[in-house]
């Protein structure tokens, strides 16, 4: 099967209450970590690439690697994504790229100007049968090209459920990204939070049967943080969105969770034990490989906590 847009996937999500893992991609070890994972747990799945990613590995050295997933998996429908699209300009080049789906995010512009610009992308986008997720609030954190507000501030800056209808009958979107109290990275909180359900119930309300995604939705594992901490490493105070929380999300009208930074943690804890236990060690492929491992685990684990195991068939 090609590569597919993620319609069959949201569609099946929402009706069975449960959300698909979207899993950014930076390197062939990550990439085949998750398929490892999605192949023995026949789940969908959503590959995702970032501003940032482009910038390290390419598009089309990414895209090399998917096109072999995609081959190599005829009964694993995958979609691929662009994560945090900053222009319309950048969303095109992407779709030209090939990408099944694009992400604008011009949650940090006027409302009306996030409306004209992500109208701009789903026209470029659906005349070529790709789809378009936009975000309405701001999250919190920092990855590389993401800047969200200051940690204090998330719960100002929540998606208004006033403003979904207009915002989706004026640009058409496929799915929309709600600020509902996450945060990228490992730096999320200083205490547990506690995310918006009430939010998400009203959209829900608003938009019945529509897609929303949840960003920033890494747990930050503890026994992860700690392992890191062991071998060397110093990340004092990490701390992330409890997965009780994701899992509730995901029995919602939360479709897509984004994962990124849990997936890094495992492949650093485990190249720091590799290299803390081995000193001598040279070959790339004898940390990376384990770290792989590591990948899929974290994977496979995650796909029980959305609900999306098993459900492969049910999204082709
Ligand atoms: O939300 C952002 C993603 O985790 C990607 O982060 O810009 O560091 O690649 P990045
Ligand atoms: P985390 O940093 O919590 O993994 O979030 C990733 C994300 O939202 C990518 O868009
Ligand atoms: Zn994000």
């Amino acid at each position: 099967m090609a590569l597919v847009n993620t319609k069959k996937m949201f569609e099946m999500a929402y009706k069975n209450g449960y959300a698909i893992g979207a899993f950014n991609v930076n390197n062939m070890e990550i990439t085949q970590g998750i398929i490892n994972a999605v192949a023995e747990e026949k789940a969908p799945l959503i590959l995702q690439i970032s501003r940032g990613a482009r910038k390290y590995a390419k598009n089309s050295y990414l895209k090399a690697i998917i096109n072999v997933v995609v081959a190599e998996n005829p009964d694993i429908p995958v979609a691929i994504n662009l994560d945090h699209g900053d222009t319309f300009e950048t969303c095109k080049e992407f779709v030209d790229d090939g990408f099944t789906s694009v992400m604008i995010d011009a949650s940090s512009k006027p409302f009306a100007e996030n409306i004209s610009e992500t109208k701009k992308v789903v026209e470029y986008a659906h005349a070529r049968d790709v789809v378009v997720e936009a975000e309405l609030g701001q999250l919190g954190g920092i990855e590389e090209d993401v800047v969200g507000v200051a940690q204090d501030d998330i719960s100002q800056h929540l998606a208004d459920p006033n403003q979904v209808e207009e915002f989706v009958a004026k640009t058409g979107v496929d799915s929309l990204a709600v600020a509902i109290g996450t945060s990228h990275g490992a730096y999320k909180f200083k205490k547990e939070p506690k995310l918006a359900f009430d939010v998400i119930q009203e959209i829900a309300e608003k938009l019945p049967g529509f897609p929303l995604v949840m960003h920033g939705s890494s747990s930050v594992l503890k026994e992860f943080v700690d392992l890191i901490n062991k071998y060397g490493g110093n990340m004092p105070n990490a701390m992330g969105v409890p997965e009780q929380a994701v899992s509730e999300a995901a029995k919602m009208a939360v479709c897509k969770v984004n994962i990124d930074t849990d997936l890094r943690l495992a492949l650093t804890a485990k190249i720091r034990q590799v290299f803390a236990e081995t000193p001598a060690e040279f070959d790339p492929r004898k940390y990376l490989g384990p770290g792989r491992e590591a990948i899929k685990a974290m994977v496979k684990h995650k796909l029980h906590v959305l609900g999306c195991a098993g459900k492969a068939a049910e999204c082709m």
